[in-house]
């Protein structure tokens, strides 16, 4: 019998993924990707080189030009963009927008999913996107699915923004950017958000992070 552990956790922005990923893998002692820093860092790429992020010509020989690795050091992912670590780059408003845009193009898509896949061969991982259980590990054995109301989304986001001293948003600012990454997540063409049958839902709008995390670790134990 294996003793990988595969464990996918899909849901929109702001539901918790990361944070619950963090948990899990820690409680299991099994690394940890996030897959969304990773369609971050090629939209940051396409800022720094003022490539329009909807251009799938322009977007295609820049993923050619550049080079962008996922390192991991000490268990903490960190993005490698063209020899320099961008890891505390990635997480501005702009980004977001960038990352929601590029990431909706089936070049992009494909050159990260294969990395994604590469990556996780053979290992132990709690991996968190949008597309892990539908697209990336589709027969991996635990299969998660969170959702959030967009108004509790948008407090914990704007909590995160100020934690970091960006105050550059507020909150009917960061809500409707939420609604707005959350429809086009949702209705691209190229493996959209969706949740997958055999995926359990979990809606974390009111429980807390560690009961979640503790649920999760439940199903993963039984
Ligand atoms: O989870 P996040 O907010 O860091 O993700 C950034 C963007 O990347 C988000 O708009 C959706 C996209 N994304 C995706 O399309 N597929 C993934 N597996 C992860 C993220």
């Amino acid at each position: 019998m294996s003793n990988i552990y595969q464990i996918a956790i899909d849901g929109p922005s702001g539901s918790g993924k990361s944070t619950l990923a963090k948990g899990v893998s820690q409680a299991l002692g099994i690394m940890y990707l996030d897959t969304g820093a990773m369609y971050r860092t090629c939209g940051l790429s396409a800022i720094k080189r003022g490539i329009e992020t909807k251009d799938e010509v322009a977007v295609a020989a820049m993923l050619e030009d550049m080079s962008l690795q996922v390192v991991f050091e000490d268990g903490t992912q960190h993005m490698i963009l063209d020899g320099e670590d961008v890891t505390g780059l990635i997480r501005t408003p702009e980004v977001s927008r960038a990352a929601s845009n590029i990431s909706s193009l089936p070049v992009v898509r494909t050159k990260m999913v294969d990395y994604q896949r590469q990556i996780a061969a053979g290992q132990s991982f709690v991996i968190d996107g949008r597309d892990i259980a539908s697209k990336v590990l589709p027969d991996c054995k635990y299969k998660f699915f969170l959702t959030a109301s967009s108004e509790a989304r948008a407090e914990r986001r704007l909590a995160e923004l100020n934690a970091k001293g960006d105050f550059s948003q507020n909150y009917e600012e960061v809500l409707k950017d939420i609604i707005w990454r959350d429809k086009q997540d949702s209705e691209r063409a190229a493996s959209p958000l969706i949740k997958v049958d055999d995926a359990i839902e979990i809606d974390t709008s009111s429980i807390g992070i560690e009961e979640t995390r503790d649920l999760l670790l439940s199903y993963i134990k039984e």
